[in-house]
């Protein structure tokens, strides 16, 4: 029998992929599917690579139903969960339709007031504002939304509005002005002739007057309902001068949804679509022109509204796990499309909401599906270390055409002192996809030690380590030099006076073995500054030359420094010494190499550098349609439509074992799973086991991680169920 195995090679790499059948001898060999995944262990081109905001999943909610939100600790506890992962704070939208229909009235007492005039109409008084002030953490980046459908006195009432949010709400960041302004006319905000050219002058003239009242305001245009369907788009928007040479612009939004529930499209959503990673591309690719216009205009594009079901959502549809599996995947390929971010929207009680923050009519609080994908994106993107400056770079791996039902993503961390391998594993980029045993050239810089002792002073340089690749036509090696600095408190020098002593020496080692030579070292025993150890470090080996860098460590200190002055040190002076420090200064060594082993393109695809920026997470999203006919799994207790009859797909659940490359070989990797019954489950969601309490959003039960170990051949193997995904996090990149 013949094993079906499909080979996806990563994109950064090659774009080829092919398949191929290997030959199960015996009887009891099973007809089985495995997958083999080629993900690139390093990224090529970093500074191509879009960078995954630490915000990604943001959260979008219409003014008149934030008081309903601050009501309950369920948002707080959800935006804590995903900030103490990422050290990212979910940004908040605070807009959508109920923009266009709010007013601001300074002598109201109440925050707000539903006011059914002839038209719909909320009034908001101050009180309003430290609601949002006082229930989102300091750090909120909160984007406002004004209305610009309401033109009565000049738009004095959208100004007035503005000044006294900008005022009240002190993580205010930014301003839109006008919902959807792209469906105005539909939704009678005003009348045909009504252009792109309408919108950006009046959309202009308000934020001059914002402007002339707040210097620094930053504003998010657009937030048109979708790409261009009325012939708005963002290129236009910018040409007509909606641009950062003339306000601050860091977003411009637009809104997707690529289901609709209002009218004639609530029969044909689909729960299946949802997991389509081929109609997901497509969509998403209709964005290309305007993300490529916000970032002409110096900002960048971001969708700034979305979920999976315009019209609060489709029930058996957004409320599902599919919709958890979705948001994973959308938002992965939103960033790798260098979309900021995607603020995901939410109402107090309709079918796509992520959660339900408060009991309503027939619903009760809680967690839904999506969160947990939120939450799966969180672990994604966790941080390696509370105060690290990791950023992850994105790139979704190539798929062959056909396979609509998985979708992979590398994440990349661009801590570029994450060290090269430890010896004896190969460097990564090197035969992937070939999976050949790496050659090396076996030794180029030998340990050496040279010792100085000088006024008590004692310098142990080692030098160690460095395997070149052999295919490498030049390579670079970090190499550590641990220097270790051992100042006697006997050392005597006059009272008073700070030591700066410069001591050259040429140190020469060996000179039989030939290998090595320190040429200089150049050493300020001295006031306590930061000094530079310059070195340069020569191979005498077939001419190859080697260069250093310099790097800085502060060496001593002393108590009775006053200034400093050169001197010369002298037997009869005491100084008390209180630095004893061990420096560890890393030095990067380039190596030309004579030897070509295999130029060409593998030369090309190295890094020119072991400082890799290398691949960190993976994420396997095998999208193929298990529905669960559990009816428990059917049912959510914040869902207000019963659960549709039990249906399910015939069968067990398959799975797939699959076998991926591209970290490092012999690394242990945390695996966690964002799982469900089916796709159509509405509860029993979690990642790996953790659980969200229905009641108050904090987390209920932790994690439990399996682990798995890279091969000596650099692929991990591991099995994913059909409607499941999986998170590979090498924790030793960090
Ligand atoms: C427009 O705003 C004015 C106040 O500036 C208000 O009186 C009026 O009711 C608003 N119109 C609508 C349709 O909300
Ligand atoms: C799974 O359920 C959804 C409805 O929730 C339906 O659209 C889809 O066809 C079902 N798929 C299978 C394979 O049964
Ligand atoms: C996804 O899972 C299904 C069911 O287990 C399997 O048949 C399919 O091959 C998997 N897709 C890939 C590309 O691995
Ligand atoms: C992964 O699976 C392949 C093929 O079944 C096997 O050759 C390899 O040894 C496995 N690697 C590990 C680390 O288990």
């Amino acid at each position: 029998m013949r094993p079906n195995a499909q080979r996806v090679a990563a994109s950064a790499f090659f774009s080829l992929f092919y398949v191929y059948t290997s030959f199960v001898t015996g009887s009891h060999a099973q007809l089985g599917t495995s997958t083999v995944i080629n993900v690139s262990p390093i990224l090529q081109n970093a500074a191509a690579a879009p960078t995954v905001d630490r915000s990604l999943v943001s959260f979008s909610m219409e003014l008149m139903a934030i008081t309903g939100f601050t009501e309950s600790e369920i948002t707080k506890n959800i935006m804590n969960a995903w900030f103490d992962k990422t050290g990212g704070r979910p940004s908040v939208r605070i807009g959508g339709s109920g923009m266009d229909k709010s007013i601001f009235l300074p002598d109201q007492k109440e925050a707000m007031i539903y006011n059914q005039l002839p038209e719909s109409r909320w009034d908001f008084g101050p009180s309003y504002f430290p609601i949002i002030a006082n229930y989102f953490p300091k750090d909120t980046e909160i984007t406002f939304g004004l209305n610009l459908a309401n033109t009565t006195d000049n738009w004095k009432n959208t100004i007035d509005f503005a000044v006294a949010a900008k005022q009240g709400i002190p993580q205010m960041d930014r301003f839109e002005i006008g919902n959807e302004v792209d469906n105005f006319v539909r939704n009678n905000l005003r009348t045909n002739p009504w252009t792109v050219t309408d919108y950006s002058s009046q959309w202009t003239k308000v934020a001059n007057m914002i402007k002339a009242k707040i210097s620094d305001v930053q504003f998010q245009p657009a937030a048109y309902a979708g790409t261009s369907p009325n012939g708005f788009d963002l290129k236009q928007l910018v040409a007509a001068g909606v641009h950062n040479n003339n306000y601050r612009i860091p977003t411009y939004s637009l809104h997707f949804y690529p289901q609709s529930y209002c009218g004639a499209g609530r029969d044909a959503t689909r729960l299946d679509s949802l997991a389509d990673h081929n109609l997901l591309t497509t969509q998403l690719n209709l964005f290309n022109a305007d993300i490529a216009a916000a970032e002409g205009a110096g900002g960048l594009f971001t969708f700034g509204e979305t979920n999976s079901v315009s019209c609060s959502g489709a029930p058996d549809v957004s409320d599902t796990f599919g919709a958890a599996l979705w948001l994973v995947n959308y938002a992965l390929s939103a960033a790798a499309k260098r979309a900021q971010r995607v603020y995901i929207h939410s109402t107090l009680t309709t079918a796509y909401s992520m959660f339900l923050p408060k009991a309503g009519d027939n619903v009760r609080t809680g967690v839904r599906p999506m969160v947990y994908g939120m939450y799966f994106l969180a672990e994604a993107l966790a941080l390696p270390a509370r105060n690290s400056n990791t950023k992850f770079l994105i790139s979704p791996v190539a798929l062959p055409n056909n396979a609509g039902d998985i979708s992979v993503y590398g994440l990349y961390s661009n801590n570029n002192n994450n060290a090269a391998p430890a010896a004896g594993i190969p460097k990564p980029g090197i035969d992937v996809g070939k999976r050949r045993s790496v050659s090396t050239i076996t030794t180029t810089i030998r340990v050496s030690k040279s010792v100085v002792l000088q006024a008590g002073v004692q310098t142990i340089m080692t030098t160690s380590l460095s395997r070149v690749a052999k295919s490498t036509v030049v390579s670079a090696v970090t190499v550590t030099t641990r220097t270790v600095r051992r100042v006697p408190v006997t050392t005597r020098v006059p009272v008073t006076t700070t030591v700066v002593k410069p001591t050259t020496r040429i140190v020469r080692n060996g000179g039989s073995d030939g290998v090595m030579t320190i040429t200089t070292i150049i050493m300020y025993a001295a006031h306590p500054t930061v000094v530079m150890v310059p070195s340069v470090v020569r191979r005498r080996q077939t001419g190859i030359k080697t260069m250093t860098t310099q790097t800085s460590s502060v060496i001593y200190e002393t108590k009775m420094v006053k200034a400093p002055v050169v001197t010369t040190l002298t037997a009869a002076t005491t100084i008390s010494w209180i630095s004893r420090r061990i420096t560890t200064i890393k030095t990067t060594v380039t190596v030309p190499v004579a030897a070509r082993a295999t130029p060409g393109a593998r030369a090309a695809a190295e890094p020119s550098t072991n400082k890799g920026i290398y691949l960190a997470r993976a994420v396997v999203l095998n999208l193929s349609r298990f529905n669960s006919s559990d009816e428990a799994s059917l049912i959510c207790r914040s869902c207000s439509k019963g659960s549709p009859p039990g249906f399910g797909t015939q069968g067990p659940r398959k799975k797939t074992s699959v076998s991926l490359s591209g970290f490092q070989p012999g690394r242990k990797l945390k695996l966690l799973r964002l799982q469900a019954a089916g796709l159509n489950a509405k509860s029993g969601a979690s990642v790996s086991g953790l659980t969200f309490s229905d009641d108050t959003g904090a987390i209920a039960t932790q994690a439990k991680p399996e682990s798995v170990t890279v091969g000596a051949d650099g692929n991990v193997n591991f099995s994913v169920l059909a409607t499941e995904g999986v998170l590979l996090v090498d924790e030793a990149v960090k």
